[in-house]
């Protein structure tokens, strides 16, 4: 796709929207109001609008490599703590996807530079769940089944966020939801995780028992 192309793109879908609606940027500069912060991988394959069907205003969006959630990261943490205190959105979202080159990568150790830090934490996903991991034979089906539990632990690893556990303190929300986008149809899975017994088998590790100020 060549680069000009974009911006003839771009005059396109301004015209198309101001077609349907003529306030509609005017409408949509007033402000957001999203119930969901969605936390996907950043391939570009996974668009989290497209796939969700939702408009702009709908979503909150943080994408990264491999869709992880690392408590070190400053920026991931600015985005839960404004989705959570700021948007007061209702759910969380975690999204993985099939044929996720990060989570090939961990399968495949080697030096990646930069990205071996990054990896770690999928790779400490591999071993926290070797015991099932190592069980399957097909390659296919094992890659299949780390894109899973990755997801798994990245919503646990937002049940560990102190905005998320003083927002459930607050007002209950948000709820914290696994998703797999399956890139070889198209379709959205639910992992249908039920967060309140996951997060009720970790929380005398981590529930920091926050009270409201
Ligand atoms: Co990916």
């Amino acid at each position: 796709m060549k680069f000009s192309k974009i911006f003839e793109n771009n005059e396109k879908w301004v015209a198309e929207k101001l077609a349907l609606d003529p306030d509609y940027f005017e409408n949509l500069s007033k402000g957001q109001n999203p119930d969901f912060l969605y936390i996907g991988c950043s391939d570009s394959r996974v668009t989290a609008e497209d796939l969700m069907g939702v408009n702009p205003g709908e979503v909150f969006v943080h994408r990264n490599v491999a869709n992880l959630v690392i408590s070190t990261d400053n920026n991931l943490n600015a985005v839960v703590q404004y989705a959570v205190e700021f948007l007061k959105v209702k759910h969380i979202i975690i999204c993985g996807h099939y044929e996720c080159g990060g989570v090939r990568a961990a399968l495949n150790p080697s030096d990646m530079g930069q990205l071996n830090s990054w990896l770690q934490t999928l790779r400490d996903v591999y071993r926290i769940h070797r015991s099932e991991l190592d069980t399957i034979q097909d390659d296919q089906a094992r890659f299949d089944r780390l894109v899973e539990l990755n997801v798994i632990e990245q919503c646990i690893n937002i049940t560990k966020i102190d905005h998320v556990q003083r927002s459930w303190n607050t007002s209950g929300y948000p709820t914290v939801h696994g998703w797999v986008f399956d890139v070889r149809t198209g379709k959205l899975i639910d992992l249908g995780l039920n967060m309140t017994e996951i997060f009720g088998d970790v929380s005398s590790i981590y529930n920091l028992n926050l009270f409201n100020k």
